[in-house]
């Protein structure tokens, strides 16, 4: 009951303020998977022109796996951490001669792709193949953390597992995509590190440290 009234306007939020962003256009696992490894370590408006340039000049995971190693460094100059577009040349093969040149429909077998870890995947299999997924990063769980006065330690490794779980017990069955999508904007423009603005937030009434005042004491991170 509670979690369906939660889903619910979680959804009904996001249909009307979800951004709209070039890869949100179709959801082709190809074009998930070059959105979700360019925003791992680079902003939304940063990558915006990036992803437009890198999909004119490789439209396929075919086109990918067979681009010139030059052009692949051009269309990755400024966005740094190169081993990220390596690893993609690599999947992309992986995908044309073990797959056939069909991504894997699965988490799991997404997992099997280089450069494609927990939250890579869960994007994919939840946005193009709606797998009840989750895919946490730093963002969901300040999000979660916030909506449930969860004080795990976000600095430790394991408490990635935790978050992985409570979101797959509130994530829809339906819309699991959607769902990780509005977590993302939901992080980006309402539940921001600073100064979350809870007064527009749509989760307001489901939110525990809202409702104590002591949202900001969330996340949890102690120094290493
Ligand atoms: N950050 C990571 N993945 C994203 C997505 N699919 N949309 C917006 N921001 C994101
Ligand atoms: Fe975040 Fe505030 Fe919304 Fe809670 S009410 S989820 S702290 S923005």
């Amino acid at each position: 009951a509670k979690v369906a009234a939660f889903r619910s306007a979680f959804l009904t939020w996001y249909d009307e303020e979800k951004r709209l962003l070039p890869w949100r256009v179709n959801q082709e696992p190809y074009s998930v998977w070059v959105s979700e490894i360019m925003l791992q370590q680079t902003q939304v408006a940063t990558v915006i022109p990036y992803y437009q340039r890198f999909m004119e000049w490789f439209p396929t995971v075919q086109d990918l796996a067979e681009a010139p190693e030059d052009k692949l460094l051009k269309a990755w100059e400024g966005l740094g951490y190169y081993s990220r577009v390596r690893n993609m040349q690599v999947a992309a093969k992986q995908v044309v001669s073990e797959f056939g040149g069909q991504f894997p429909t699965t988490s799991e077998g997404l997992k099997q792709l280089k450069g494609i870890g927990p939250y890579t995947a869960g994007a994919i299999a939840s946005i193009s193949f709606k797998e009840p997924a989750p895919a946490v990063d730093g963002n969901v769980m300040r999000v979660f953390s916030r909506l449930f006065g969860i004080g795990e330690d976000i600095a430790k490794p394991s408490t990635l597992k935790y978050f992985d779980a409570v979101v797959r017990h509130v994530i829809d069955p339906i819309r699991p995509g959607d769902m990780n999508q509005a977590t993302m904007d939901l992080g980006s423009s309402i539940c921001t590190p600073t100064k979350p603005k809870c007064e527009a937030c749509p989760l307001q009434s489901f939110c525990l440290t809202y409702q104590q005042g002591t949202q900001e004491n969330y996340p949890v991170k102690l120094k290493k």
